[in-house]
């Protein structure tokens, strides 16, 4: 979407991952869904050194409104949390430097149940223009899916004719894809289609099939018939990027390394199509994804021109130290929206460092805004994904090691075995440790260790239990 928007990735941060629907501000006052928790981001993101590095957008999700709209169809923000209104929230975060993002859902409800927009685009568009709003998400829960290709295109028209630039960011392609398509139509045209994404060599990856089919039987099975079958891989895209300036392409990340690799492979596994969908204005979303759409023809289009955007969980609860690491730089490489959904007011330290690390936000943030590819699978399980950057003759250069061994292990390779080609050599330096390792010919050997620990404590005198309430939960 050429609003002037997003040129680059955008950055900030958003409730939703860390914060949910949590509504409950008797008692759990510090943590529910309410200006107050949104003025001490903002507090945080203005006083701490992230705004300074681009972390820019405040964004609040679902669960802010009130039940009703008002006697004349406008929306208003629930009176007990947010008691001085959006329009206030936006002057406050504004006179800290910062942008304010606020959520709608396309179709009649939210998906937390609060109104939705179906019939009210261009009244909710005035009234978040009105408030001072500069980002959206709209989201797609409760609408007819049918209704998304002319829905969303409608919305930024009607934001576009405020005359406020408010960056749109569109979870049409999560929900046109995969299991929403039109199966009836799509028979007509293909012997065979991709629901889903490619199976990989894991257990877990053939169950989350398994799951996925079995959970989508009453549209699936019907669909399938001698010349038309279901192919458990994905479905295609296509131009979601003339209307929207970021795209949610995927499932919601969740607090898990499990989940992180998840997004990672799905982006690897169709970077055909995504990469040449980025460019500046226009982001893949790595929050999960659907495909497909319309007839399962249109949808190759969709999703041609825009960069996605997943939230960041580092400094949550899941990652180790090495798999943060690995996020954020993966997060650089896929050109993704850098969004955190932590919590700034307590953030370690270490998940701090890796979020600031000002050369991983330059590559995410690179004028150029070609997106990253998977270059090398691996068959030792460790990847190599590369991204070009703006300078000429400069890579960013990701090793993703995916083994679950436990020890240390060191990867071999040159730089001439990755592709490169310029015989003057190049200067490698590691980012996160800011080592120079000087000069290196397309021959010089390259050697890296990574390790991902986990450890139990053993339960030692006897007549002590050891009572684990385990939380399998992993939002
Ligand atoms: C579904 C989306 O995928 C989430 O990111 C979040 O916006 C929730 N809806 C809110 O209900």
């Amino acid at each position: 979407l050429d609003n002037g928007l997003a040129r680059t990735p955008p950055m900030g941060w958003l409730a939703w991952e860390r914060f949910r629907c949590n509504v409950d501000c008797v008692d759990d006052p510090y943590n529910c869904i309410s200006e107050r928790l949104f003025m001490q981001m903002a507090d945080r993101l203005s006083e701490d050194g992230w705004k300074e590095l681009g972390y820019n957008y405040i964004n609040i999700d679902d669960c802010w409104m009130s039940m009703d709209r008002d006697e004349q169809g406008n929306l208003y923000a629930n009176k007990t949390r947010f008691p001085n209104g959006i329009k206030k929230l936006a002057d406050y975060v504004h006179s800290k430097g910062l942008k304010l993002g606020i959520y709608l859902d396309f179709g009649t409800h939210t998906c937390g149940g609060y109104p939705g927009s179906i019939k009210y685009l261009q009244k909710d568009a005035e009234t978040i223009a009105g408030w001072g709003i500069d980002m959206l998400k709209m989201d797609g829960c409760y609408a007819n899916v049918s209704d998304m290709s002319w829905g969303y295109p409608d919305m930024e028209m009607y934001m576009n004719k405020t005359g406020r630039p408010i960056l749109f960011s569109c979870s049409w392609p999560a929900y046109a894809g995969g299991i929403k398509v039109d199966y009836s139509v799509l028979g007509k045209h293909c012997n065979a289609w991709r629901n889903y994404d490619d199976i990989q060599d894991s257990w877990d990856s053939v169950t989350h099939i398994i799951d996925w089919f079995g959970d989508n039987q009453d549209v699936l099975a019907p669909a399938a018939g001698p010349g038309h079958w279901n192919d458990p891989d994905m479905v295609n895209y296509t131009a979601i990027g003339d209307h929207c300036n970021m795209w949610r392409n995927y499932g919601d990340i969740q607090d898990s390394w499990d989940s992180v690799t998840n997004i990672i492979d799905w982006y690897g596994n169709n970077q055909d199509i995504l990469v040449p969908a980025a460019a500046p204005g226009q982001w893949n979303d790595p929050d999960m994804v659907g495909g497909g759409g319309g007839d399962g023809r249109d949808c190759m289009d969709l999703l041609t021109k825009m960069f996605s955007f997943i939230s960041l969980i580092v400094g949550d609860y899941s990652l180790s130290y090495e798999e943060s690491k690995a996020q954020m730089a993966m997060w650089a490489i896929l050109a993704a929206p850098l969004f955190m959904s932590n919590d700034l007011r307590s953030i370690s330290p270490e998940a701090r460092t890796i979020l600031m690390n000002k050369e991983v936000i330059r590559i995410s943030q690179d004028s150029l805004g070609m997106q990253g590819r998977r270059v090398i699978k691996g068959t030792n399980k460790v990847e190599t994904w590369v991204r070009q950057v703006q300078t000429k003759e400069t890579y960013a250069v990701a090793f993703l090691n995916r083994r679950e061994d436990g020890m240390p292990y060191n990867h071999t390779t040159t730089l001439g075995s990755l592709n490169f080609t310029s015989t003057m050599g190049y200067e490698v330096v590691d980012v996160y440790t800011n080592h120079r390792y000087g000069h290196f010919g397309l021959d010089t050997k390259l050697t890296g260790d990574n390790k991902i620990e986990t450890w139990v404590r053993p339960i030692e005198r006897q007549d002590t239990y050891a009572v684990a309430f385990l939380n399998r939960r992993s939002d």
